[in-house]
């Protein structure tokens, strides 16, 4: 497997997407520090050394929502592997006890490539303004973890989920994203842009949409920002 391993990048998703046309599907991007770490809607994502930031650049036959799932999937059997209990909330976020721990932003071209970018909090500091809401595997064990053990462990899940999702096994990955999801059946209310939703989260389905029983019926969600707290 190609790896490129970077003391610091603006953003490993950036970097990945620059390369992805002249480099092998499952090159792995890795960088001690980004300085432009992105998340979803633009936002900035804190990625100071002892985390875990990688993009995988894929070339998927489809373009995909489900590739989102293949990432967080592998995420959460990492944390498991080291002994954490966490669970998705849908769409790429991956939580521990009400905190996030990782996040996913998958990017690309149709018919081209896909990068698929994870942000795992290890043994980094979580920033101060974000402590009740983040947290980190360094926090949750009392201990320092080994990040490359953390980083082997990870990309075997990844190729182990995107092995799934190439033999077209949607429905084991919409169905585990289920089983480990943190949403389903509470009350959720969704903003996507200028429009808020609220209701109950019923069901994933086979296409990767949230199912919303609200009080106008039910709503398939395709995307958004999922707030349980309300
Ligand atoms: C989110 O929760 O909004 C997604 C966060 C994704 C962060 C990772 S870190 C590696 C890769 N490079 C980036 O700039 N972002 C992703």
């Amino acid at each position: 497997r190609k790896l490129i391993i970077l003391d610091e990048a603006g953003s490993t998703n950036e970097y990945a997407k620059r390369i992805a046309q002249n480099v092998p599907e499952g090159t792995v991007v890795v960088a001690k520090r980004q300085t432009a770490g992105r998340g979803r809607k633009g936002r900035r994502w804190e990625s100071p050394e002892g985390g875990l930031w990688l993009s995988v650049v894929l070339k998927p036959p489809r373009v995909d929502p489900r590739l989102v799932f293949v990432g967080a999937l592998a995420v959460v059997d990492t944390l498991s592997n080291f002994g954490i209990h966490s669970g998705v909330k849908w769409p790429n976020d991956v939580w521990v006890s009400g905190r996030k721990i990782a996040g996913i932003l998958a990017e690309g071209k149709a018919g081209e490539y896909a990068v698929l970018g994870i942000g795992l909090n290890v043994n980094n500091d979580v920033p101060e303004e974000l402590g009740k809401m983040a947290t980190s595997m360094r926090e949750i064990l009392g201990r320092e973890v080994s990040l490359s053990e953390v980083f082997h462990t990870l990309v075997g899940n990844l190729d182990h989920w995107y092995g799934l999702f190439l033999n077209g096994r949607d429905g084991e990955i919409v169905s585990a994203l289920k089983e480990r999801s943190i949403i389903l059946g509470k009350e959720v209310k969704i903003i996507d842009d200028e429009t808020e939703l609220v209701g109950r989260a019923v069901d994933i389905d086979v296409d990767g949409a949230l199912v919303l029983e609200t009080p106008g019926g039910r709503v398939r969600v395709l995307h958004g920002d999922v707030s349980l707290r309300f």
